[in-house]
């Protein structure tokens, strides 16, 4: 379970996080973040999860696929454990004032802060010139998403850290200028033993969505036999498993499977070495196989329902939204008024 941090602020503690709906979820959105999002469901008073659409469009997507992702991004949400009767559950576009703030916010970051940032250089690739400028300007509204709704806390993946530690130098740089206490600093909450979930194939690359490679990564809609095979494909190096954490040193691929049982498992790395110490991974896959296919088939297999009924997942979208509002509305405008807008 995820520790409560508590913030120093005198902000009501509230959680924000959002996913790209731009391909399918991956076993590493699902231990990164989903199955940390429910377990903070249970821990604070107020989870808002959010289908990031605005932020997928900074690359191209296809329209028809776009909405089938973003619907499908629900199902993963509810079949994981997310309840709307928790949580707020909605997509960023029904949501106007996430790009209202943001264009506040772009204005008030700097060019050479977006510059620095490693998914920038990633993405845009040698071609920066022809990145769309959404792509570019992609942090800002990050930090609206997360800004308008005054979260205190973030959950997400260690590849968000840098963009969370913009949102912070964002809402600081705002609080100063217009010299008001208005914005919180938001805490990231990077924990557990899968922030990070590696390529099945690489060691040394993040598990992603948009890897050429399908046997790189654990789709949360495969099933048992796919999941099984991928595992067995693995990379591996030809030693057997440690039984101390520090035998997993400059091992990235055995480390990465012993993570992936770890968060699957609901326990600490050491606890897994403890238990499979001195197996090879002939013996560990099977094992690792076997607790995922039980872990990831279930969630799976609800995907498959709620999708069949399309209408339900977008009246709970619609509700979302109007709950989202009520909360983003009274902050933009105060926020105009902050900045000087006559009328706010
Ligand atoms: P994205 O799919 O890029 O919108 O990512 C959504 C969330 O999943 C973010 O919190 C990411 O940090 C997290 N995430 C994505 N890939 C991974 C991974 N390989 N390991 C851990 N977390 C991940
Ligand atoms: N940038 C995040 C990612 O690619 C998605 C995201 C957008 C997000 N807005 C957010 C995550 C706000 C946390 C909070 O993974």
């Amino acid at each position: 379970m995820t520790e409560v941090v508590q913030t120093p602020s005198a902000f009501t503690p509230r959680v924000f996080s959002g996913i790209q709906p731009s391909g399918g979820l991956t076993l590493g959105n699902y231990l990164g973040a989903i199955k940390r999002f429910v377990d903070m469901q249970g821990q604070y008073d107020q989870t808002i999860y959010c289908m990031v659409d605005l932020h997928a469009i900074t690359v191209w997507q296809d329209p028809e696929k776009l909405r089938h992702a973003t619907r499908e991004l629900c199902a993963g949400f509810i079949a994981s454990g997310i309840d709307p009767k928790q949580s707020i559950l909605f997509n960023q576009s029904r949501v106007p004032e996430h790009a209202q703030l943001a264009w506040i916010f772009n204005c008030v970051a700097r060019m050479g802060w977006m510059q620095r940032m490693t998914q920038w250089k990633d993405k845009a690739g040698k071609n920066q010139q022809n990145a769309s400028l959404g792509l570019f300007a992609y942090p800002a509204l990050m930090a609206a998403d997360i800004l308008i709704y005054h979260a205190t806390h973030v959950p997400v993946g260690e590849d968000q850290k840098q963009h969370l530690e913009l949102t912070r130098d964002i809402a600081i740089k705002f609080n100063n200028d217009f010299k008001v206490d208005f914005f919180p600093i938001t805490e990231p909450v990077i924990e557990g033993a899968a922030t990070r979930v590696m390529s099945l194939r690489d060691g040394s690359k993040k598990m992603s969505k948009s890897d050429p490679s399908d046997a790189s990564r654990i789709n949360m809609t495969d099933d048992a036999d796919k999941i099984a095979t991928k595992i067995r494909k693995a990379k591996t190096d030809p030693d057997g498993l440690p039984s101390e954490v520090d035998g997993l040193e400059g091992r990235p691929e055995a480390r990465n499977l012993v993570n992936i049982y770890a968060a699957l498992a609901d326990t600490s790395v050491e606890a897994v070495l403890a238990e499979v110490g001195g197996l090879q991974f002939s013996e560990f896959k099977p094992k690792l196989s076997e607790l995922a296919v039980a872990k990831l088939a279930p969630i799976s297999g609800e995907m498959a329902r709620l999708m069949q009924d399309t209408g339900e997942i977008d009246k709970i979208l619609d509700l979302g939204a109007e709950q989202a509002r009520e909360i983003a509305t009274p902050v933009l405008k105060r926020t105009y008024e902050i900045v000087g807008m006559v009328g706010a």
